[in-house]
């Protein structure tokens, strides 16, 4: 059996996330209408022999519970949040719940980051791992000069793909091949976390018995318990001929901020075409209203025949979208109302949210600037003719002015 284990993080992580992570858990915002986890929760049904999937998270359970056991009953195959009682870090998390995860004895472990979005090709990866005959395998992928600092970056050999050098975020260039948060293995990686986690006890216990005052024993205890996979586990253990790359050729994006949500959604359409068709809405439908690229629309919204929609858009339950409204690259979430002749593009439209007739919300689309798509929390009202642009508008905000580039606080 093979077990895979998602880490989802907790409420003080999506802080870049905010507005939108103000009303529901990061891993449940929805990208191209599925809640952002449930992209690489069905990236695991393509696992042979798949026992289990597990979240592990701070999140409270009542935040996830509902969507958990639904998933669980779509996939037919069990999933289970663990809850951590506090950040252990990325290792320590997974550390924290080894009983749970061992119980079956798996033969393999994958371990996938809940805020990257890509074709997570895990059948591959786990061919290439036994291939390799490691302890782990990551899937790396190449990315530009300039962006790669904000990754773990890594060199692998050309030929036998061994992870020879690892660092996280260098201040200074050191490769272009980056660590995507997706990876595969075997249960040693317990006794490698173990390890480091002892290591650092003994360090504290020396230190304690050397100074006078145990002052402050209890944060060093704690520490003990939190260890990051890349720093701690990574970087130690490469060159050592137990961790593998795998380097994927396909789409990936790490999605911390709502602009690149808005992206990472486009990027999960246009992989429905190939995947979930019949999530798409086709264009030909002669009474329906007309569409562009890759839309997606929950079967409760209702959209006016003369509204034009796409490319990437997604529309979510119950939204209501008036006659001759346009809808360009954008996310429009439950329940929201878009007014006649309404122009929404480069957006992010928050939950119950009214826009006006005649009304533009749009943006330049720079997907990573700051202000580059503009955001709507929940209930905001934008009134009739109201142009708003380059801007973030914080939850219950009635807007009866026009706007660019500010954050209405
Ligand atoms: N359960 C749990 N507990 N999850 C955690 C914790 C924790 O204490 N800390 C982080 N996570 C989760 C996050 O929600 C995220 O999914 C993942 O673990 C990694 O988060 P970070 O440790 O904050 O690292 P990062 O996202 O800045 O960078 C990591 O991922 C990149 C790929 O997206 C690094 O591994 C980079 O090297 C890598 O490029």
């Amino acid at each position: 059996k093979v077990v895979a284990v998602i880490m989802v993080g907790g409420p003080t992580k999506g802080t870049r996330f905010r507005p939108l992570s103000l009303n529901i858990p990061k891993p449940l915002f929805p990208l191209a209408g599925q809640p952002m986890v449930h992209h690489p929760i069905s990236a695991c049904k393509k696992i042979p022999n798949l026992g289990q999937i597990f979240l592990i998270g701070f999140y409270e359970e009542r935040e996830l519970s509902l969507y958990v056991s639904a998933i669980s009953n779509e996939l037919k195959v069990p999933v289970r949040y663990l809850k951590e009682d506090r950040p252990h870090g990325s290792a320590g998390g997974l550390y924290n719940f080894r009983d749970l995860i061992m119980e079956d004895s798996p033969s393999h472990i994958f371990l996938l980051n809940c805020d990257v979005c890509c074709s997570f090709p895990l059948p591959e990866m786990l061919e290439a791992h036994r291939k390799y005959g490691g302890m782990g395998t990551i899937l790396v992928i190449k990315v530009s000069a300039e962006s790669a600092s904000q990754f773990g970056e890594l060199v692998a050999d050309p030929v036998t793909n061994e992870l020879l050098h690892y660092t996280e975020k260098p201040e200074t260039f050191v490769s272009d091949r980056i660590n995507c948060g997706v990876y595969i293995f075997t249960p040693d990686i317990f006794n490698a976390i173990e390890d480091v986690s002892s290591q650092r006890k003994d360090g504290a216990d020396l230190r304690r018995l050397s100074s006078f005052e145990a002052l402050h024993s209890a944060t060093r205890s704690a520490s003990t318990h939190f260890v990051r996979l890349d720093q701690d586990i990574l970087s130690p253990l490469a060159g050592k001929k137990q961790l593998y790359t795998y380097e994927t050729m396909d789409f990936w994006e790490q999605i911390k901020t709502p602009g690149m949500s808005l992206k990472c959604s486009g990027l999960y359409l246009s992989q429905f075409r190939v995947t979930s068709p019949h999530l798409l809405v086709s264009g030909d439908g002669t009474k329906s209203a007309s569409i562009s690229g890759d839309v997606y629309i929950h079967p409760s919204a209702k959209v006016h025949p003369s509204a034009k929609i796409g490319p990437n858009v997604s529309i979510s339950a119950n939204a209501r979208i008036g006659a001759g409204v346009r809808l360009i690259s954008c996310i429009i979430l439950d329940n929201v109302e878009i007014k006649e002749n309404a122009v929404v593009m480069h957006a992010i439209i928050g939950w119950k949210s009214s826009i006006g007739k005649w009304s533009r919300i749009q943006a330049s689309g720079n997907y990573n600037s700051k202000l580059g798509i503009t955001i709507l929390g929940e209930d905001v009202t934008v009134e009739d003719e109201v142009v708003v642009i380059n801007s973030i508008v914080l939850p219950h905000k009635t807007l009866n002015l026009s706007v660019q580039e500010e954050i209405i606080l």
